[in-house]
C-alpha cells in the first residue's frame, strides 16, 4: 500500500547523497502528495522531499507520468529514484549485435539521453551504469502487418549497475522497449542529474497495427531532413506508419529513371526532387525507427504537373480552366483510361517505385475522380461510344472500375503479386462497385469520410478492412484559412487533441473492430511548409498514437498531464517545434487549469 510518510523517509534516505547538489537558484520544486505533483516552496526543512517536476511525474503516479503512449500491459513502479550515468550506457543483444538497424537504434538511444542535458548546466558526475540486455527470438527485420511489436522490460537497481532486460519477438518490439526506457529517464534539474526509477516492470503491445500519418510532398516539397525529423517523431510516439503521398497534380518530385520527363517537367525546381538515394535513405531511416514507409501513387485523378509531355493522348483535362468544373484544385488532370499505353507507363512507374521503396503495402490513391474531366475528351467519348456504352454515370463507373483492375494487374506484375493495396474511399468503394472491382483480400480501404458516415458501416459489413482517417478528427490541416478564398477551408473547424484522443475506433467498428487496421492523421500541405509543419502535426499525432497503441478507456482529462510532459519531450529530445497545448503555468500547477 502507498504510504506517503514512509515514502518520504525512503526518499530521504535515497536522496541523501544528492542533497549537496541541489541548485540553490531554485525557489520552487514539487512534492508528491496524494498522487499529485504539488508545487512547493523549497525550504531547508522540506528539501529532502522536493523533486524536480519531471522527476515527480516519473515517480508519483502508478502509471508513470512520463510515458506516452501508456503501456497496455502491467506497469510496476518502485517509486524510488536513482541517478544514472549518461556516459556509461551498454546495450547488448546476442542475436542482433551486428544488425545495422539495431546499431542505429542503440546509437540513437544514447544520443537521446544526451539531448536531455541542458548545454548551459552540465550534470554533476556520478550515477550508475545502465546495462541493457536484449533478448529476441529472431534476427529477421521484416516490417509488415504481421510484425509482432510486443515487448517486456524490467529495470532493477543492482549494487554496481542499473540492469535492464528487454524481451521481444524481434528487433521492432525491442526498439519500442528502448523508446519506453528513454521515457523513463528524465533530467532532474534541481540536482543536475539524469535519473530513473530503481525498479520497473512493463509489458506492452499495441492494440492496432496500423498507426500513422500521411504526408503530402507534392503541394509543398519538404527536405529529406524534415521528413526524417517527422519520422523520428513518429518513432518517439510508437507510430509505425509513414504514408508518403509523394506525387499529386501540383508537382512530381519523385525521381523516375525511365520516364524522367515526369520529374523534369513536374518538380518545382531541380533542387526539389527526391532522388532514388534520398528515398532509400528515408526508408532505411524509418525502418531503424520501426516505421513502415507506404508510398502512394495517386491515380487516375490527381495528376498534372509532369505529365505535359505525355499530354496529347495519355491525359484528359490537363490544366483546364475554370478548374472547379474538372477538379477540386488546380491544376486539373486525369490519366486517360482508354489508352493502352497509359498502362505501360504505369507499369514502368510502379516497377521503379517497388524497386526503390520495397514497400510492405502500396497505396493506389483513387480519390476525387471527376467524370467531367474524362468526359471532356473527344477520343475518350468516342472509345466509350464505340463499345456501345452510353455517356452516363453508369458507364463512367465501369470505365473507372476497369481502370483500377488494369492498373492493379500492372502493379501485381512488377511486385510479388500479393502486396496489400490501399485505396481512398470514393464512389468506387460503394456497392455494387466495391464488390465488383476491389478484392477484399487485397484492398484495405482508407476512409476519409466523417465519423458518422453510414458508408463506413457498409464497408465493414461487406467485410472490408479499413484504415480510418475521418476528416472530422484526423485531418490536421482543418481550421485554418482558405487558400483559395476568404473564410476557412472545407473541413474546419480545427481538431483539437482532445477530439483526436476521443475518436474511438471501438465504437466505430463495434463487433467488427478487428477489421479496422488502425488510423492515420493526414497533413495536406496547401498551407504548410518546413517552418510550420511540426506544429501542425505535434503533439496531435501523439494523441492519435495513444488512441491506437493503448486504446485507453480513460478520458482525455486523465491523459492530459502526461501529454504535456510528452510534448516537452518531443521538443527537447526530438527537436520538434510542437505546438503548446497550455501555457507553462498550467504545466507547473497540475489540475488547476482544466475546467
Ligand atoms: C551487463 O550485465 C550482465 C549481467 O549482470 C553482465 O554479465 C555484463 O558483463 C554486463 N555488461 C557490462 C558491459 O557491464
Ligand atoms: C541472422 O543470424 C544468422 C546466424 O547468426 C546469420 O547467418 C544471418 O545472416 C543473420 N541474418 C540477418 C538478417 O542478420
Ligand atoms: C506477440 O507476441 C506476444 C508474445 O509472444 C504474444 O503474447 C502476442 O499475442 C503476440 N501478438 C500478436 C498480435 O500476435
Ligand atoms: C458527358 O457529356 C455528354 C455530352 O457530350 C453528356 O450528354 C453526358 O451527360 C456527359 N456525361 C456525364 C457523366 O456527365
Amino acid at each position: 500500500m502507498y504510504t506517503p510518510n514512509f515514502l518520504i523517509l525512503l526518499l530521504l534516505f535515497q536522496q541523501s547523497i544528492r542533497l549537496d547538489a541541489i541548485d540553490t537558484r531554485y525557489v520552487w520544486g514539487y512534492q508528491c502528495l496524494e498522487n499529485k505533483c504539488v508545487k512547493t516552496k523549497i525550504t531547508s526543512e522540506n528539501q529532502n522531499s522536493i523533486l524536480a517536476l519531471q522527476v515527480c511525474r516519473l515517480y508519483c503516479y502508478e502509471d508513470i507520468g512520463t510515458l506516452w503512449p501508456i503501456p497496455t500491459g502491467n506497469i510496476v513502479n518502485s517509486k524510488t529514484i536513482v541517478q544514472f550515468n549518461s556516459q556509461s550506457i551498454n546495450v547488448e543483444s546476442e542475436l542482433l549485435f551486428d544488425n545495422k538497424y539495431f546499431i542505429e537504434a542503440v546509437n540513437r538511444f544514447k544520443d537521446m539521453q544526451l539531448k536531455k542535458i541542458p548545454s548551459k548546466y552540465p550534470l554533476i558526475s556520478g550515477g550508475k551504469r545502465l546495462n541493457v540486455t536484449i533478448n529476441v527470438e529472431t534476427n529477421d527485420t521484416i516490417l509488415n502487418y504481421d510484425t509482432n511489436e510486443s515487448y517486456q522490460l524490467t529495470l532493477i537497481e543492482e549494487s554496481n549497475q542499473l540492469r535492464v532486460t528487454i524481451t521481444a519477438k524481434n528487433f521492432f518490439g525491442a526498439r519500442h522497449a528502448l523508446e519506453t526506457l528513454s521515457q523513463l529517464i528524465v533530467h532532474d534539474e534541481l540536482n543536475r542529474q539524469l535519473v530513473t526509477l530503481s525498479s520497473v516492470s512493463i509489458s506492452d503491445e499495441p492494440k492496432f497495427k496500423h498507426r500513422g500519418i500521411s504526408m503530402d510532398t507534392s503541394r509543398t516539397f519538404f527536405s529529406v531532413d524534415v521528413i526524417k525529423r517527422t519520422i523520428n517523431g513518429l518513432a518517439m510516439a510508437k507510430l509505425n506508419n509513414f504514408h508518403w503521398h509523394i506525387t499529386d497534380a501540383q508537382s512530381f518530385p519523385m525521381e523516375m529513371k525511365k520516364h524522367s520527363d515526369l520529374t523534369k517537367y513536374g518538380a518545382y525546381s531541380h533542387k526539389k526532387i527526391y532522388k532514388v538515394e534520398d528515398i532509400q535513405d528515408i526508408v532505411e531511416y524509418a525502418k531503424a525507427r520501426g516505421v513502415k514507409v507506404i508510398p502512394e501513387f495517386d491515380l487516375p485523378a490527381h495528376i498534372g504537373e509532369g505529365w505535359q509531355k505525355k499530354k496529347e493522348h495519355l491525359t484528359t483535362c490537363l490544366n483546364y480552366k475554370p478548374y472547379l468544373k474538372y477538379c477540386w484544385q488546380p491544376p486539373c488532370g486525369h490519366v486517360n483510361p482508354t489508352v493502352d499505353e497509359v498502362y505501360d507507363v504505369l507499369e514502368d512507374i510502379y516497377k521503379e517505385m517497388i524497386d526503390i521503396f520495397n514497400p510492405p503495402a502500396f497505396h493506389t490513391g483513387g480519390d476525387e475522380i471527376f467524370f467531367s474531366c474524362w468526359n471532356s475528351s473527344e477520343s475518350l467519348r468516342q472509345w466509350m461510344t464505340d463499345k456501345g456504352w452510353t455517356l452516363d454515370e453508369e458507364h463512367f463507373m465501369k470505365l473507372w472500375g476497369q481502370f483500377q483492375t488494369r492498373a492493379q494487374e500492372r502493379l501485381d506484375k512488377v511486385s510479388n503479386g500479393n502486396l496489400p493495396l490501399i485505396i481512398w474511399t470514393s464512389e468506387l468503394t460503394e456497392e455494387p462497385y466495391v464488390s465488383e472491382y476491389l478484392d477484399k483480400s487485397r484492398y484495405i480501404i482508407q476512409v476519409w469520410t466523417d465519423y458518422k458516415d453510414v458508408r463506413i458501416q457498409r464497408l465493414l459489413e461487406s467485410g472490408y478492412r479499413l484504415i480510418i482517417s475521418n476528416y472530422d478528427a484526423l485531418y490536421l490541416d482543418c481550421g485554418y484559412g482558405s487558400w483559395a478564398s476568404d473564410g476557412y477551408i472545407w473541413c474546419s473547424p480545427y481538431h483539437e487533441w482532445q477530439k483526436i484522443y476521443q475518436n474511438s475506433l471501438d465504437q466505430l467498428g463495434g463487433e467488427r473492430v478487428n477489421q479496422i487496421f488502425g488510423a492515420e492523421a493526414t497533413i495536406w500541405s496547401e498551407s504548410i511548409d518546413e517552418r510550420n509543419i511540426d506544429a501542425r502535426i505535434w503533439p496531435r499525432a501523439s494523441a492519435l498514437a495513444e488512441r491506437l497503441w493503448s486504446n485507453p478507456s480513460e478520458h482525455w482529462r486523465r491523459a492530459e498531464p502526461r501529454l504535456l510532459m510528452h510534448t516537452d519531450y518531443l521538443k527537447i529530445v526530438g527537436d520538434l517545434t510542437a505546438e503548446p497545448l497550455q501555457h507553462e503555468w498550467c504545466i507547473h500547477n497540475e489540475g488547476l487549469c482544466q475546467l
